[in-house]
């Protein structure tokens, strides 16, 4: 290929992102002043986008089939995340143009977060510290809390960070369930086909699964009555997972005990009611936020764009699209 290719960046990402991507493409910006005359003056030149959409993952523009079909040329949609629910990946697959996203990098430190979310939930972490900086402990210890020692762990989504996730509650010694559409063959682990069961047989329900269509609010009333009053919820998939109006419902009424949630449904808003609540742990979407797991997912965003560029196979390409080298 000849000359940098011009690539429509849809938002802020993370500086060592951007300054790859200004060496080696014509790197136009979707949210400078006037993102209309942007995409009128550039969009059918434009052969690659960079995109992500989240705390320090980029702007809020999603990629949507509205915004490629603005870019007639457009061959390659690198996401920044795993999960790419910001990208209409089915449009793009019938455009013929490649999405990929940065899977595996981020599972370890998702999974540890997740964990570290799960105790602060069970055994009240936030409210303990609270009550010590509170200058409360003098007048009183802070109160006993519920315990991960007589629960069954029950996992939504058995997938790279589900599995990493899993390997982690081993150690604690309490037997693990999950749902997913299809069993995973070489897990220990029962699978549940239906979401309710699994529900029902767990006190801890941690969710991993990606957002968008398929799984939106697919943790709804019915599971969390299901979940029950010692029950708790942990989700550090996507805020569109969970029924937010039902979920502060189950949690003011006493459906179910607590919740640990990392992702919002319409980030960075967090409900009102959640804030005021003090059964809930409630994180500014940062399981995978440390310098070494968003720089390898920063490199991967980059990587894939680079051997896009040199005509080589993109390196991890999402499965509704095609694997397309540049021409
Ligand atoms: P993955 O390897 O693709 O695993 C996804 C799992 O979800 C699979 O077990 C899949 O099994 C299951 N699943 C998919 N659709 C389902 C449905 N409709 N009903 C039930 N199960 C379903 O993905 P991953 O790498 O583990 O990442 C999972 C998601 O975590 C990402 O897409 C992202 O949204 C989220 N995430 C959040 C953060 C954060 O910062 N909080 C960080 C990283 C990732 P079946 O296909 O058999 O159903
Ligand atoms: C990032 C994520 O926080 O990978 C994902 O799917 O949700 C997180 O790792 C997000 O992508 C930042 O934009």
């Amino acid at each position: 290929m000849s000359g940098r290719p011009d690539l429509l960046q849809t938002g802020p990402m993370m500086g060592m992102i951007e300054a790859q991507l200004n060496e080696h493409f014509t790197v136009h910006r979707l949210d400078a002043p006037d993102a209309e005359a942007t995409l009128a003056d550039v969009g059918p030149r434009i052969r690659a986008v960079a995109t992500g959409v989240g705390s320090t993952g980029g702007g809020a523009r999603r990629v949507t089939d509205a915004l490629m079909a603005r870019l007639p040329a457009l061959e390659i949609v690198a996401n920044f995340g795993v999960g790419y629910d910001s990208v209409d990946a089915e449009a793009a697959g019938r455009r013929g143009v490649v999405v990929t996203n940065t899977p595996g990098v981020l599972d370890d430190e998702v999974a540890d977060l997740t964990i570290g979310l799960l105790l602060a939930t069970i055994r009240q972490i936030p409210q303990a510290e609270r009550h010590l900086r509170e200058g409360k402990w003098p007048a009183g210890g802070f109160p006993l809390t519920a315990t991960l020692r007589d629960r069954t762990l029950g996992i939504v989504g058995m997938g790279r960070i589900g599995r990493a996730i899993a390997r982690r509650l081993e150690g604690f010694g309490r037997p693990i369930a999950y749902h997913s559409r299809r069993p995973v063959a070489d897990v220990p682990y029962t699978h549940y086909p239906e979401l309710v069961a699994l529900a029902r047989d767990v006190d801890a329900l941690i969710v991993i699964v990606p957002g968008g269509p398929e799984t939106d609010r697919m943790i709804n009333a019915e599971v969390l009555a299901a979940l029950g009053p010692k029950g708790v919820l942990i989700n550090v998939a996507r805020g569109s997972v969970v029924d937010e109006p039902a979920l502060v419902t189950a949690l003011k009424d006493g459906t179910i005990a607590a919740a640990g949630l990392d992702v919002f449904a319409h980030e960075p808003h967090v409900p009102e009611a959640l804030i005021g609540m003090d059964n809930v742990v409630l994180l500014p979407h940062v399981a995978s936020a440390t310098h070494v797991t968003r720089n390898a997912m920063g490199q991967l965003v980059v990587d894939n764009l680079l051997a896009w560029a040199a005509g080589k196979p993109v390196l991890t390409p999402v499965p509704e699209t095609p694997v397309k080298p540049a021409g």
